[in-house]
């Protein structure tokens, strides 16, 4: 098969598009033939450049913490799919073969794509309890699209926040995937009232043209006095934010009501934020931080996605062979949507 192979870090010319032998399905796994695999600016980009070291990557590899495709054969002991199915596979998953539900497996576990070999192959095996059934009605693209930023935005918005139909969130970094997803979640699975904030008119436009009631240009505009404004002075009951703008936030931060609960899981613009501590404690403020998701909200997003409730943003698809190209374009910040690499397009092309 044909796959991308890192033999040493540094710029995307280390990616290397080469034939190496198909992947044999061990004990318990299955194998995939992929159809699409999300490239990531930390996880994809970082790791290549040699700057995730402390994931502790094991070369050679094949990257890629992702998938989605059609089982394409099975292992032994394995019950649970068969070929043919559709299915996506993500995150940190056992290494050594284990049996069909992975139920008493007790060895060493990492992401594919890190500690084993990742979905920017034709082929990739993975655990059959790594696997996720797509629906029909869901195109692989979306659901690997999917797969990597809506089960944390679920988690963020109605495990941690537990935002309810008619509360208001504020979701920052509006344009961003996890705020792309959030609006669209908190909108059209729970019928929250959401105020979208960006900065940049463009993302804001994004944000509203996804469903967002309001849209706020925090570079123009004062996040503070305008989310007052739009909630009649009460503020709103969930701030969304994974960015930490040391500039934007603490406004923000005022705009959150009584019983308001702030959440969040990322800090690249940041991360330290000064916070007004008496505003706190008078609106009996939350503040939660999380990372990662729930398995089983992998399914409910799915089935979001395949109702038309969430559309993944998807700024370009690319053949599986050039994926130095998607690397570039993940590391030149010019894109905002995802790059997806397809290696059904390279048979065609
Ligand atoms: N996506 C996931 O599933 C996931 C999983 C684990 C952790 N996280 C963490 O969650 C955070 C958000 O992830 P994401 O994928 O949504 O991020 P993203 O799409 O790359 O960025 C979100 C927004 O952050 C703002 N931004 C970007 N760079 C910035 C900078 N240097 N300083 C200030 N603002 C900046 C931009 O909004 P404006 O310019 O419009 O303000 C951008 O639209 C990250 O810290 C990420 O590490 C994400």
């Amino acid at each position: 098969m044909k796959a991308n192979v890192i033999h040493e870090f540094g710029p995307p010319e280390v990616l290397k598009y080469e034939d190496v032998p198909d992947p044999q399905p061990r004990d318990g796994e299955i194998r995939i033939r992929v159809h699409a695999a999300t490239v990531n600016r930390v996880l994809d980009v970082s790791l290549r450049a040699g700057k995730e070291g402390f994931r502790l990557p094991v070369l050679p590899l094949v990257p890629g913490v992702d998938c989605a495709g059609v089982v394409d054969a099975v292992g032994p002991k394995v019950r649970r799919w068969k070929v043919g199915d559709r299915v996506a596979a993500a995150g940190v998953m056992p290494l050594e073969p284990c049996p069909e539900n992975c139920a008493g497996y007790s060895g060493p576990e990492g992401m594919m794509g890190i500690k084993r070999p990742g979905g920017f192959a034709e082929l990739v095996c993975v655990p059959s309890c790594a696997a996720v059934e797509v629906p029909q009605g869901l195109d692989f693209r979306a659901a690997a699209v999917v797969m990597r930023h809506a089960p944390m935005a679920w988690n963020l918005l109605f495990n941690v926040a537990e935002l309810k139909r008619g509360e208001t969130v504020l979701v920052m970094g509006a344009g961003g995937n996890l705020g792309t997803t959030g609006i669209q979640l908190a909108k059209h699975v729970v019928g929250a009232k959401v105020i979208a904030a960006a900065g940049s008119d463009d993302r804001v436009k994004l944000a509203t043209d996804l469903g967002a009631n309001f849209g706020v240009n925090y570079n123009t505009q004062n996040i503070k006095d305008e989310v007052l404004k739009l909630t009649d002075g009460k503020g709103v009951d969930v701030l969304y934010d994974n960015v930490a703008n040391s500039k934007i936030l603490p406004f923000a931060f005022m705009a959150l009501g009584m019983n308001g609960r702030l959440v969040t899981a990322g800090a690249h613009g940041g991360p330290n934020v000064t916070i007004n501590f008496a505003h706190l404690y008078h609106k009996k403020i939350t503040i939660m931080g999380r990372t990662g998701h729930k398995e089983e909200d992998i399914p409910k997003c799915f089935a979001a996605a395949a109702a038309g409730k969430l559309r993944a943003q998807i700024e370009k698809l690319l053949p599986l062979s050039q994926a130095r190209e998607a690397h570039r374009l993940v590391e030149s910040g010019e894109v905002s949507g995802k790059i997806v690499l397809d290696p059904t397009l390279d048979k065609v092309s």
